[in-house]
Formats: C-alpha cells, structure tokens, sequence
C-alpha cells in the first residue's frame, strides 16, 4: 500500500460496479437472476425466456417472448463473407479462436455497433444480431475443426433444436432432433447464463467501458472465458477424469496429486471464489446428468469415477478446510459428452450460456454511463537512469 492504492490482486477484495442483474450468496449457494432462484428458473423457465430476463429485467409476456424468438430467429443467418473468412482457418484451429474472431469481426459488417452514440434501436439490433448468430458460428467453427460442410439454419426449429441440427446434421443423411437432447442443453444453457462479475463478465464490462461495440466486448468476454480456471475447466474436467480412467481409475492418486504443492496438477471443476459451501448449478447440473444420462440409455463410467471423487473430496480435511466443492464445471461435460458434444466445444457451450449475461451486464454499465475502467498501479521497476549507447551495453 502506498497511500495512493492498495493493491487486491484478482480482486478479491474490490467491487467493481453496482448491478441489479444477478445476486449471489456464496455462503449459502444462493443464485438468483434478477431475483428470481436459479432452481426455479431450471425447472419452469427456457433458456430464451431468461435471456429476455436478463436483458430486460422483467419475464416476458407470451406476446413481448413470441416477438423476442421470431426477431432472433430472422437474424440466425451470417453474411457470406464470414463463411469466408471460415474458410481462412485451418481445421485444427480450436473452435472458441475462431468463435472470437468471427464474433470481432461482426463489428466490420455491422457499423450502426459502431456508433458510440449508438442509439437505443442500434443496441438492441446489435443485441439480436449477436443472440441469434453466436449458435450459427458455433455450430460452424465445429464443422470448420471436423472437416464437414456447414449446415444453415433452419427457422422453423426452437433455438437449442437449430443449434443440435447445425452441429449434426450431415447432407449425406437426415437428422432429427432428440427432445431429450434438446431440453437438457436449454437447462444447461439456463445454469450458465450469468454469474455476476466472473472474470469474462468483468472482461466484457472493462471492454464495452470504452464504448468499443458489444461485438467487440464480447469478443474479449469469449476469449477470457476460454482459460482453464474459468470457462475451460468444463474441457479440462472431462480430460482429467479420462486420465483418471486411463490410469485404472485410482482416484486417491490423484487427490494426492490435488494437494501436493508441488505438483501443478489440480481437481478441475473444484473450487469457486465465491462458492464456499457448494455450487448451487453444480447440485441441479449433478441430477440432470443422472435423468439424461438415465433416458438416453447411457453407461458413462466417468459418470462414476466424478462421483467417486466428489465423495472422497467432501470428506478430505485439505478440501474442506480451503471449503472446494464442485463447481458448475464439474459436472457439465458429462451431459456434453452424452448428447455428443466434444471436448473441443465444451467451452464454446459455456460462451453461448453466458452470452445473455454478458449482454446484460454490458447493457447496464452502458445505460449506468459508467467511466471507462482505468486502474492505478504501485511502480516497482528501476528509478531515473541515462540512455546506454550501444558500445557501453
Ligand atoms: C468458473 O467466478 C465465477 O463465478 C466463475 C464461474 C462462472 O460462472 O463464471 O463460476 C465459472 O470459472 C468456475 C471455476 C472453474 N475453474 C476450475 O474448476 C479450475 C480449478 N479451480 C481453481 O483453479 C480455483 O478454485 C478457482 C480458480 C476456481 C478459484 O480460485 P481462487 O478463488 O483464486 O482460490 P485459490 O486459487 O487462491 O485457492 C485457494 C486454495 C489454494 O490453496 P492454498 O494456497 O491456500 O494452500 O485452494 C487451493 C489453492 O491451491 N485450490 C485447489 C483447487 N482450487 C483451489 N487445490 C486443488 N484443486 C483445486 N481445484
């Protein structure tokens, strides 16, 4: 502390922004969007219904939600021109890099995003536009990572149904949509959809504080999400747990493994900033996989080796002393890997869950006409010195 700052690395301490979008209870494990509980909303709501919410404070009445879906789904289609620049990337390129960059370069196709005036008609296009194509980009930077041709949307199916017929549909054969399938990834998508000032939600707030466009907000909001101890543990918790498998499933190994400080190694989908009791998303997400997993007729062995280690954890003084549960990370990637999503896109799944959060949350600190994010700093580095020339270096 220099009189000037104090400094609170990762902001554990400091409070950014006053919102009155999502309210968290890290103690008790209470999330609420927009005052309404996350386990009611899980079980009553559909993810487009509190993306609504979210962005507009209030549920929607049957009229204000059928006009809401009918505009998004007129905005599913992306300019050729982006299929282009696709194309530009080669197909081993992971699926949230080419997500970011077709979402940035959005802000070069629609310049009313540009307009840091923009008026309140402009936001709400770019609003649309971003809800409706981030599916569309997403199904197709799978396609682009797999080598298959992309599938078009189809507007006469809900958004989770478009979503599953762009990811698999082949023109080789017809493609029908499991219900089941469908409404596990709308529940999914509704547990993901904000979490208060999260380091993406943070990254997108800091971004849009420049009045750069919510395309490019987003962006950085994509790209921060995509680090293992955020958004990309979802990927690194399934790759742990095969590892566990492939290692005979000895999962007091890798508790060992969890607590030596040595190891860098750590449990993927444990822990939280603000959870300190358990992740109230973890508890619902932890049910769905067993009814999901149940209907679609599915023995995933991982399934097990989670729960062994839940177990082991819960009871294991080093866990509980630094109070680590499971996280909405945890459990995730086991209803992905059920409907057949890879690996490579479980974090794509996570950006298409939060992106009405981010919306929100950059709508807010817009119409809050909040300062642009600036820090200070304390100066540790070297005090007054003259230029070396070169012959004395
Ligand atoms: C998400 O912020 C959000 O809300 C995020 C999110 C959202 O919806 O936006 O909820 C989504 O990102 C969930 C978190 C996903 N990440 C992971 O599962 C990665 C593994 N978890 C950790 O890296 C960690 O728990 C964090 C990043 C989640 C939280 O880190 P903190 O709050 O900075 O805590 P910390 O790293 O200081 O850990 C405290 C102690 C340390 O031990 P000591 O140095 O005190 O002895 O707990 C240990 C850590 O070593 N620890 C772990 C651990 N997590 C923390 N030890 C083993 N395995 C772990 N998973």
């Amino acid at each position: 502390e220099s009189g000037l700052v104090t400094i609170d690395p990762g902001f554990k301490n400091t409070g950014s922004t006053e919102s009155a979008i999502t309210f968290l209870d890290g103690e008790k494990g209470i999330l609420r969007y927009r005052g309404y509980s996350i386990e009611e909303l899980a079980e009553k709501s559909t993810f487009l219904e509190v993306s609504y919410l979210l962005i507009n404070g209030e549920l929607p009445t049957a009229k204000e939600l059928e006009n809401f879906k009918s505009k998004i789904t007129h905005h599913t289609l992306i300019h050729e021109d982006i299929k282009s620049i696709l194309d530009g990337f080669p197909s081993n390129a992971h699926p949230m890099g080419v997500l970011s960059s077709l979402v940035s370069s959005l802000t070069a196709f629609y310049p009313e995003s540009l307009d840091p005036n923009r008026s309140a008609e402009g936001v709400n296009l770019s609003i649309l536009r971003i809800l409706a194509k981030l599916p569309t980009m997403a199904a197709w930077a799978y396609k682009n990572e797999i080598g298959h041709p992309v599938n078009y949307p189809d507007n006469r199916l809900d958004y989770c149904s478009n979503f599953l017929k762009m990811m698999f549909a082949l023109p080789t054969d017809d493609y029908k949509v499991d219900p089941v399938v469908a409404s596990a990834l709308d529940k999914l998508l509704i547990l993901h959809a904000d979490h208060e000032q999260n380091c993406s939600t943070s990254t997108v707030r800091l971004v849009g504080s420049s009045h750069a466009s919510l395309y490019a907000s987003i962006s950085g909001g994509i790209n921060a999400l995509w680090g293992p101890l955020h958004g990309g543990a979802n990927q690194a918790v399934i790759e742990m747990l095969e590892a566990i498998q492939a290692d005979g499933g000895d999962v007091k190994k890798y508790m060992a493994k969890a607590k030596d400080k040595d190891d860098p190694f750590r449990l993927m989908g444990f822990g939280h900033r603000v959870y300190k009791n358990f992740d109230p998303r973890a508890k619902i997400i932890k049910k769905a996989a067993d009814d999901v997993l149940a209907k679609l007729g599915i023995n995933d062995p991982i399934l097990e080796i989670a729960k062994g280690l839940e177990e082991v954890a819960l009871s294991d003084p080093y866990f509980i002393e630094r109070k680590l549960y499971p996280n909405v990370d945890f459990y995730s990637g086991i209803i992905y890997r059920a409907i057949g999503i890879p690996t490579s896109m479980f974090t794509v799944m996570f950006a298409i869950g939060r992106l009405p959060g981010w919306i929100a949350q950059w709508k807010e600190m817009r119409e809050n006409g909040e300062p642009i994010g600036r820090p200070r700093q304390i100066y540790t580095g070297a005090n007054l010195r003259p230029f070396v020339p070169m012959e004395k270096r």
